[in-house]
């Protein structure tokens, strides 16, 4: 069976390829004795469109991961393919420029697209409005909220045009009804886009709420142990029967690989 092509916002299409494919990647951090196995032949994929998320107790390999698919890093050994997708990447801290107006902080990852300067204001000022910060364009970081400045960060990822959008754990530092909110917007952007997304996160009701998929990792090394398929109907709500049912029986796996480590 032929998938259709999908019609992407950038223009650029790559038919029925994944958006993103690890093949037996690990990572060896440092040399000799004092070397550290981070990853163990993960291999996995995401479609474009889909929602991955990847769960695992901290210090699995979860940011080491990401960091060799937004190409900071290289796999030690196995191969890592997103085709000629352009990769946007989002931290669990904002890292916004504290001397640069909301709307500065976005126009600067407007100008590696040639915009001038009159069009990136303007773009500038359409990504705020796609996180609902319309009236925030002059203002500088430190008077925004938590949340807020997350908004921000996302519609700067939003700005790279990007196909495949890689999150690590960004609403970790968030309160519960802000992260709701965010998971709201998120998950509209992401459809609207028709965004790959691969999401880290340690908080399992959260995986659920966002995933299409749950793809648990084991304790270090990591090691790709488990591959949910969320089938529950969007938009879901974390506090929902049918998410923490599911949740449980996820925490009750990650628990078991846990314990196994004996931590
Ligand atoms: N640059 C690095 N050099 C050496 N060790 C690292 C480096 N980055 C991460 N590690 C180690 O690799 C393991 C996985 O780290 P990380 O990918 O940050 O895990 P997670 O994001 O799941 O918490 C940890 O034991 C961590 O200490
Ligand atoms: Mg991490």
């Amino acid at each position: 069976m032929t998938a259709p092509t999908q019609e992407l916002g950038s223009g650029r299409t790559d038919g029925q390829r994944p958006a993103v494919r690890l093949d037996a990647v690990s990572k060896v951090y440092g040399r000799g004795a004092s070397s550290l196995l981070a990853l163990d032949k993960v291999s996995l994929d995401a479609a474009q469109g889909e929602f991955v998320c990847l769960l695992g107790a901290s210090g699995c390999g979860k940011s080491t991961l990401l960091n060799l698919v937004a190409g900071l890093d290289r796999p030690t050994t196995g191969t890592i393919e997103t085709g000629e997708r352009k990769i946007a990447m989002m931290f669990q801290e904002p890292a916004l420029f504290p001397w640069l107006t909301v709307s500065g902080n976005i126009e600067l990852a407007l100008r590696v697209q040639g915009l001038d300067r009159t069009a990136r204001r303007a773009r500038a000022a359409e990504l705020l409005d796609v996180v609902h910060l319309g009236g925030f364009a002059k203002k500088r970081p430190h008077e925004l909220s938590g949340g807020m400045r997350q908004r921000v960060s996302l519609a700067r990822a939003l700005a790279q045009e990007a196909d495949l959008l890689l999150m690590d754990e960004p609403f970790g530092a968030l309160d519960a009804m802000t992260r709701d909110l965010l998971h709201d917007e998120l998950e509209r952007i992401w459809r609207e886009r028709n965004l790959a997304v691969l999401f880290v996160t340690h908080n399992v009701r959260e995986a659920v709420r966002l995933g299409d998929r749950v793809v648990l990792l084991s304790s270090r090394p990591g090691q790709v142990i488990e591959d949910y398929p969320v089938r529950l109907p969007r938009p879901r709500r974390t506090e929902s029967a049918e998410v923490a049912e599911l949740a449980g029986r996820i925490t009750e796996r990650l628990k078991e690989e846990v314990s196994r480590h004996g931590r």
